[in-house]
């Protein structure tokens, strides 16, 4: 699965991945549940939840606080067409002008005890939830597995890290192993896989159901391929270079058809080429962040072509 990264994860990188890769799920960013209005979703995000494209399925992911605005917001979204519904416990940064959301929700132990079968009541397609491990205690996760047990979640996304850990050390994958061990609920491991290797061996080790990639996917999207064809040798320099003129030049063109103006362009093409962080190829890319029109970034990513090692 390529995992919800807001900012990073538009309808545009979702095709790209789509039609070069081929993830087995997709996710939107998340989206913002807000207590007040009508449909407690933006138009925008109605629409982008019932996006489609292929085959692939397409999860739109909530964020929010009030459990009644997530119930209205989620019947909306399948209203409008979305099949699939993921709940955000993980986001660190959650919060919303109405309270703390995301990961924070999990200092909240009994609100989710209502808040999550009353989602499951109301949703008839798929049913997920992406939480950390927990809030400031990463054995959290154990006590929550019942609820999601008897809410028949259909399928559970952890990456083992606290909420207050942020993004700082690693992902625990000891907890995932144990969390598949403890629930009948089909686990998805996330979390610092950069290489087909340590994927392969998360699966095997842990005994998840699958892997969503993040960070790793975005730096280099052949990483679902390798895992794919357990393919465990790293690509070398001349055809990391390959890689990224195809990715730069194919993102470069999808941004330009769905974001305005060069300045937006430019700034969220920067956003994606912050994730790539290859040592061999630092130099072109900081030379990358550094343009100011599309002009020298085209120029700059041709030169790509022409590196051999
Ligand atoms: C820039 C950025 C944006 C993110 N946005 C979301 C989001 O919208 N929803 C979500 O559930 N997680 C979000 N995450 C968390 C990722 O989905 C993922 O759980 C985390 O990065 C760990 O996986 P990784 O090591 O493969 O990147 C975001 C992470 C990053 C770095």
């Amino acid at each position: 699965m390529l995992a919800p990264l807001q900012g990073l994860t538009n309808r545009a990188t979702r095709a790209l991945f789509i039609d070069w890769v081929r993830p087995d799920v997709v996710f939107t960013e998340f989206m913002r549940v807000s207590s007040v209005g009508r449909k407690h979703l933006s138009r925008n995000d109605l629409k982008e939840a019932a996006s489609t494209n292929g085959k692939i399925p397409l999860v739109a992911q909530l964020v929010g606080n009030s459990g009644e605005a997530l119930v209205t917001a989620a019947s909306n979204a399948e209203t409008a067409g979305a099949l699939h519904i993921n709940l955000n416990l993980g986001c660190p940064y959650g919060r919303t002008a109405s309270g703390a959301s995301g990961g924070a929700m999990l200092k909240y132990p009994d609100l989710l005890a209502k808040m999550i079968p009353a989602l499951r009541q109301v949703i008839s397609g798929s049913f997920s939830i992406k939480l950390r491990a927990g809030y400031n205690d990463p054995e959290q996760i154990f006590t929550l597995l019942p609820l999601f047990a008897e809410a028949e979640v259909d399928f559970l996304i952890i990456h083992p890290r606290t909420v207050v850990q942020k993004y700082a050390g690693t992902a625990d994958h000891t907890i995932t192993k144990r969390v598949v061990h403890e629930t009948t609920i089909p686990v998805i491991a996330n979390g610092d896989i950069r290489t087909a290797t340590e994927g392969l061996r998360l699966l095997e080790e842990s005994g998840a159901a699958g892997l969503m990639l993040g960070r790793g996917a975005i730096a280099d999207p052949l990483l679902f391929e390798r895992l794919r064809k357990c393919n465990t040798v790293e690509p070398t320099e001349t055809e990391t270079a390959f890689m990224l003129h195809h990715y730069l030049t194919d993102l470069l063109n999808r941004y330009r058809e769905l974001f305005c103006g060069e300045r937006q362009i430019l700034d969220k093409v920067k956003n994606v080429l912050s994730f790539i962080d290859m040592q061999a190829f630092s130099m072109q890319i900081t030379k990358m962040k550094r343009v100011n029109n599309i002009a020298d970034l085209t120029a700059l990513i041709e030169e790509l072509k022409f590196i051999d090692e």
